[in-house]
């Protein structure tokens, strides 16, 4: 009698996987705690960013976007450096952003003494500010869309077209805060720059650099910084570090005619905070040196 053996389980189907799959893995993440690479990385997100676009969008906080024209080739073209925007421009506008309302300290100018002086730089509506070599102005606009009451932006003859196209692009969010002259620094302040002060600020974006006599620039802050109608103007500027030559050229004749205070970093928006780039607070020294008379008188393009 035939036993009964239960039949072979069915074969399993034929495989096509030669190999095994491996089993999965997370994929290894590299972390690196390190501030100053971290601060360079957050840099690399904006820096030089914005520089082969005809039109750059600077959002502000708020959500709202500021529209910048700029003329690539400028300076082939004859306009200089303002038909660009630099990238100290979008660090000063960052810096506007953190400080609603204004930003106001005190720095002792003497050290013996321990003497200080006290600054602000008001952001509110009766506040009025005059830039010097604006170019595209995004410092400007973003100073008035801050709350500044007036901003004049100033510049060369040749770049004014520019600039008065950037305030039409923008009008609708500068309501009228902001308007242009043409001011050459070769010159006194002409009056259409005159009519709209005294001014609290004065406001210098990216303005030292080889091709700018010192003198010629010192005289134009100096002129717009005469105290008038019960105000001591102070001057912000914005400097990118890229000679010691040029640096020490421009400091050395600054530290003459102004008290200075080296905004320090951490009052800078964190993500628009680099090394190369100081915003400095000036304030005219009331023992004012005698400036030469035969000033240079032109920026070499
Ligand atoms: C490097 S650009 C900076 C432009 C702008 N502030 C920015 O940060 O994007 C320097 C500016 O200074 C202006 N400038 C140079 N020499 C000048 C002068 N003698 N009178 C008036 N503006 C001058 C240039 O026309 C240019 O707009």
């Amino acid at each position: 009698m035939a036993s009964s053996v239960p039949p072979p389980p069915p074969l399993p189907p034929p495989s096509h996987h030669h190999f095994r799959t491996p089993p999965k893995t997370e994929t290894p993440t590299l972390t690196i705690h390190n501030p100053k690479f971290e601060r360079v990385r957050r840099s690399l997100l904006w820096r030089g960013t914005h520089a082969a676009l005809p039109e750059y969008l600077f959002r502000c906080a708020n959500g709202d976007n500021l529209r910048i024209r700029q003329i690539l080739g400028g300076v082939e073209k004859g306009l200089g450096t303002g038909a660009a925007l630099w990238d100290a421009a979008l660090l000063i506008a960052r810096f506007f952003e953190c400080h609603p309302g204004g930003y106001e300290g005190e720095f002792v100018v003497d050290s013996d003494t321990s003497r200080a002086i006290k600054f602000a730089v008001p952001m509110v509506s009766s506040a009025r500010w005059v830039e010097l070599g604006a170019g595209t102005s995004l410092a400007g606009f973003a100073a008035a869309h801050c709350g500044v009451g007036r901003v004049v932006c100033t510049d060369l003859p040749v770049l004014l077209p520019l600039i008065r196209e950037n305030i039409a692009l923008n009008q609708s969010l500068l309501g009228g805060r902001v308007v242009e002259a043409a001011y050459d620094w070769a010159m006194e302040p002409p009056s259409e720059v005159a009519q709209h002060g005294p001014f609290d600020v004065v406001l210098v974006c990216e303005c030292v650099y080889h091709a700018v006599p010192e003198l010629l620039l010192v005289k134009a802050i100096l002129a717009l910084t005469r105290p008038a109608g019960g105000k001591q103007p102070v001057v912000l500027m914005a400097y990118e570090h890229r000679s010691e030559h040029i640096r020490r050229r421009f400091f050395d004749l600054f530290t003459r005619h102004f008290y200075i205070h080296c905004i320090p970093h951490e009052d800078h928006h964190p993500d628009f905070e680099v090394d190369d780039i100081n915003l400095y607070v000036m304030v005219p020294r009331p023992d004012q040196p005698a400036l030469p008379a035969d000033c240079p008188c032109q920026t070499a393009f």
